[in-house]
C-alpha cells in the first residue's frame, strides 16, 4: 500500500493534513510532526535538512509516493534539497503573496507573517520581489506563535496579549491582506479574526498546496474505500496533544510510537 506523507516540525501541518484528508478521504496518510525539534524557525538549514534525512528515512517503510512539506520553514530551506536526493515528488508550500497581492486591487498593504527563519529565506523574499510591483509587501517573523501552538494555547490572554503587542506597531488600516506563512499561524485564524479590523483579509496557501499534490498525483490518488491515516510525533508522547488531534482531525488514525520515546 502507499500512502502521502505529510510533514510539519510539529502541529501547523495538520492544517494541511486536514484539507487534504478532506480533498482525499480514500488516501492513506503518514503525518510526521517533529515535535522533538520544533521549532524549525530560528534553526539552520543544515540542521533542519538533517531531521528532514531522518524523516524520510522513517517514512520509507510506508511506501511514500509523495512527501508534502506542511511546513514553510522546511520548504524555504530544504525543498530544493530533498528534491536533487530523493525521488519521490517533494511538494512544498508556498505563502499566499501572490493572491494577497491581487485580491484587492486598493492599493492597500500586505503583510505577511511567518517564522524567523522563512522571512529571512531568499524564496520568501524573491516571491515577493516577483509579484511586489509597487512595493506594498512586509514582511514580519512571529517569534512565539509556534511555542504557544505546540502547547495547544490558541486562544490565552497571553497569546492575544502577545499579538497585541506586536499589532500595535502597524497600522492595520493600511493593510487590505495578512498572509499566514507559516502552518502553524492557521490554528490562530479565529483570533487573528477577532484582532485585525474586520477589512483584513487572512489568506494561506493549504488549499493550494493541496490542489498541486493532487496535480502532482493524478491517477495515482486513491478514489474508493476507506482512507487510513497514521500519526508519528518524534517527542514525548502528550495525552493532551493526542486527544487533540483525535478531536479535530477529521478521520481515525493509529499512533507510530517513537523508538526513543512514548512506549
Ligand atoms: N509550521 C512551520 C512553518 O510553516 C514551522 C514552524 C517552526 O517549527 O518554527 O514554517
Amino acid at each position: 500500500m502507499e500512502s502521502i506523507v505529510v510533514f510539519d516540525s510539529g502541529l501547523g501541518g495538520v492544517t494541511a493534513l486536514m484539507e487534504a484528508i478532506r480533498a482525499m478521504p480514500s488516501e492513506n496518510f503518514i503525518y510526521y510532526g517533529d515535535t522533538l525539534h520544533v521549532p524549525y524557525g530560528p534553526k539552520d538549514a543544515e540542521r533542519i535538512r538533517a531531521y528532514l534525512d531522518e524523516m524520510m528515512a522513517y517514512v520509507d517503510a510506508f511506501n511514500p509516493k509523495a512527501v508534502l512539506l506542511a511546513c514553510n520553514t522546511a520548504t524555504v530551506t530544504s525543498a530544493k534539497y530533498l528534491r536533487a536526493k530523493y525521488a519521490i515528488p517533494i511538494i512544498g508550500m508556498e505563502p499566499a503573496v501572490k493572491p494577497a497581492i491581487e485580491h484587492d486591487r486598493s492599493h492597500k498593504r500586505v503583510l505577511v507573517l511567518s517564522t524567523e527563519g522563512t522571512s529571512r529565506s531568499e524564496r520568501l523574499l524573491t516571491l515577493v520581489d516577483r509579484f511586489d510591483d509597487e512595493h506594498i509587501v512586509d514582511i514580519l517573523p512571529l517569534p512565539n506563535l509556534v511555542d504557544f501552538a505546540e502547547r495547544l494555547e490558541f486562544d490565552t490572554d497571553e497569546v492575544r496579549a502577545d499579538l497585541e503587542a506586536i499589532f500595535s506597531s502597524f497600522d492595520m488600516d493600511e493593510y487590505s491582506a495578512v498572509v499566514l506563512g507559516c502552518t502553524h499561524f492557521i490554528w490562530y485564524r479565529d483570533l487573528f479574526k477577532k484582532i485585525l479590523p474586520e477589512h483584513v483579509e487572512l489568506l494561506d496557501g493549504n488549499a493550494a498546496t493541496v490542489r498541486q499534490l493532487q496535480r502532482k498525483l493524478g491517477e495515482r490518488i486513491v478514489t474508493e474505500g476507506a482512507g487510513s491515516l497514521k500519526i508519528h510525533l518524534t517527542g514525548p508522547r502528550d495525552p493532551r496533544v493526542l486527544n487533540f488531534l483525535r478531536e479535530t482531525v477529521p478521520m481515525e488514525f493509529d499512533e507510530l510510537m517513537s523508538t526513543e520515546y512514548g512506549k
